[in-house]
């Protein structure tokens, strides 16, 4: 008796909320139809016009998306002075690639920045380098997943390691995997030796480098980023999917390729996943490596995958190429791919099997521990071939 009593109870509010609900709805449908019947069209423009901005990113930004506006593109003259001032900043007719000795007059405390970051600013706009080492034929059969690990000229050890065990080119769980290094030049203005005849009998061994002429620095990393979706457009145009990360990152491509062999669809059409970072935002404090000077940006980070390693699809490699002409370079290049997402409307994805900050210290030596992961940052040359022996063995028995 005191159960139904209960029971009707509940129905009586069930239906009030109900009622309330359907109430609220009527009443916002009305209003729906009210705004219907007396649309506002406006006589004049109204968007507020846009003052520069003080950031010097942002500037730039603000300028790309100016050039590449729909509107503007249709009818110039629908900009007013100022813009096709800024349009001009841009330099039009400057050669991208010289140093761009306005900067200094444009950022307000230029002379007082570190070096990398005068360097930067200077060569912002550059983002072709001549390609002194290609791999044509890597991709001849087309790669069900490619491998990009971006790596310095003198890490021998990094890659052959790599070569030995993750990175193994080939067919791996019956598919298609092909491995390539990214590299700049190690030049001689930051005294490094000269590598360059090791390099040539390296690339004559295995095949497996790519190397730009330009300075590869940490700054220059997102130019190493834009560098190589341009050669995948050209000479890797159909890897299915995309592996980018670290030459001191264990891979368990294994367990990548078990992930991917489940995707398809749009799912896999837009896969970007990795460890992501939300909630960021450009650190302030000048000892810190990520430093970056109010006056070159203000803003908060958009959701990244930290750069030690991500995957993606090769469809969302060509859309990320194609929109990262309208995103202006930023020193940091696992934000500026973010920026890039963000610009498509897309975020990338967190999988918990990528671990950039590494498992806890007692799992480090426990082959189980490995089984799951996709990625743990960091690890030595020997630790992958170790590792990697681990994942291999038959007898390995992981509950
Ligand atoms: C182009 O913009 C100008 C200035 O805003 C305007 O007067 C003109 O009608 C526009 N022309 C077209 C074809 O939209
Ligand atoms: C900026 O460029 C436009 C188009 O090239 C040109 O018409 C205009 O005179 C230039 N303005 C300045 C201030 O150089
Ligand atoms: C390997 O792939 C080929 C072609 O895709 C297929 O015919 C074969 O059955 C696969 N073998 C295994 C063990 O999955
Ligand atoms: C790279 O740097 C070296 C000096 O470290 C230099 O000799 C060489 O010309 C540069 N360019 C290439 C493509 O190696
Ligand atoms: C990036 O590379 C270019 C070309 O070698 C160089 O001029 C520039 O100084 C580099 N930038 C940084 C931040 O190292
Ligand atoms: C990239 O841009 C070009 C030119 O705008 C366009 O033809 C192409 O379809 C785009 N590709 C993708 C994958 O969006």
């Amino acid at each position: 008796m005191g159960l139904l009593r209960r029971n009707l109870k509940v129905l009586g509010t069930v239906m009030m909320v109900n009622l309330f609900i359907f109430i609220l709805m009527s009443r916002n449908s009305g209003q729906d139809k009210n705004e219907h019947q007396k649309v506002h069209v406006p006589s004049k423009p109204f968007w507020a016009k846009q003052t520069p901005h003080q950031a010097y990113w942002n500037h730039q930004q603000q300028i790309l998306d100016l050039q590449h506006n729909p509107i503007f593109a249709a009818n110039n003259s629908a900009l007013d002075a100022k813009v096709v001032d800024w349009l001009n900043d841009t330099g039009l007719k400057l050669n991208p690639c010289q140093p761009d000795f306005r900067v200094p007059t444009r950022v307000k405390d230029f002379n007082s920045l570190p070096e990398r970051y005068k360097d930067f600013l200077l060569y912002m706009r550059c983002r072709t380098y001549p390609l002194v080492v290609d791999q044509p034929h890597i991709c001849k059969e087309k790669p069900f997943l490619l491998l990009a690990v971006k790596s310095l000229a003198p890490h021998f050890d990094r890659r052959q390691a790599i070569r030995e065990s993750w990175g193994r080119a080939g067919l791996m769980a019956n598919q298609t995997v092909a491995t390539v290094f990214l590299l700049g030049n190690a030049t001689a203005v930051d005294h490094h030796p000269d590598l360059s005849r090791m390099l040539r009998y390296e690339s004559i061994q295995h095949h497996d480098i790519l190397q730009w002429d330009y300075r590869d620095s940490f700054f220059n990393l997102t130019v190493k980023e834009v560098l190589f979706l341009d050669w995948m457009r050209t000479q890797c145009p159909d890897a299915k999917f995309i592996f980018k990360g670290d030459d001191d990152v264990f891979v368990n491509t294994l367990r990548i390729l078990e992930f991917l062999k489940g995707l398809t669809g749009p799912k896999a059409r837009n896969l970007f996943v990795g460890d992501v970072i939300t909630n960021a935002g450009p650190h302030r404090d000048k000892k810190v490596k990520y430093f970056i000077p109010e006056s070159m940006f203000v803003g908060t980070y958009p959701p990244y995958a930290g750069g030690g390693g991500y995957l993606y699809s090769g469809d969302l490699a060509h859309r990320l190429h194609n929109v990262s002409q309208r995103v202006a370079l930023y020193p940091i290049d696992d934000v500026y791919t973010g920026m890039c997402l963000r610009k498509m409307g897309l975020a990338p994805e967190k999988h918990k099997g990528f671990r950039t900050f590494d498992i806890e210290e007692k799992y480090r030596t426990n082959p189980c521990a490995y089984k799951s992961l996709m990625l743990v940052h960091s690890r030595t040359p020997q630790e992958m071939i170790q590792i990697w022996s681990w994942l291999n063995n038959p007898d390995l028995n992981c509950q």
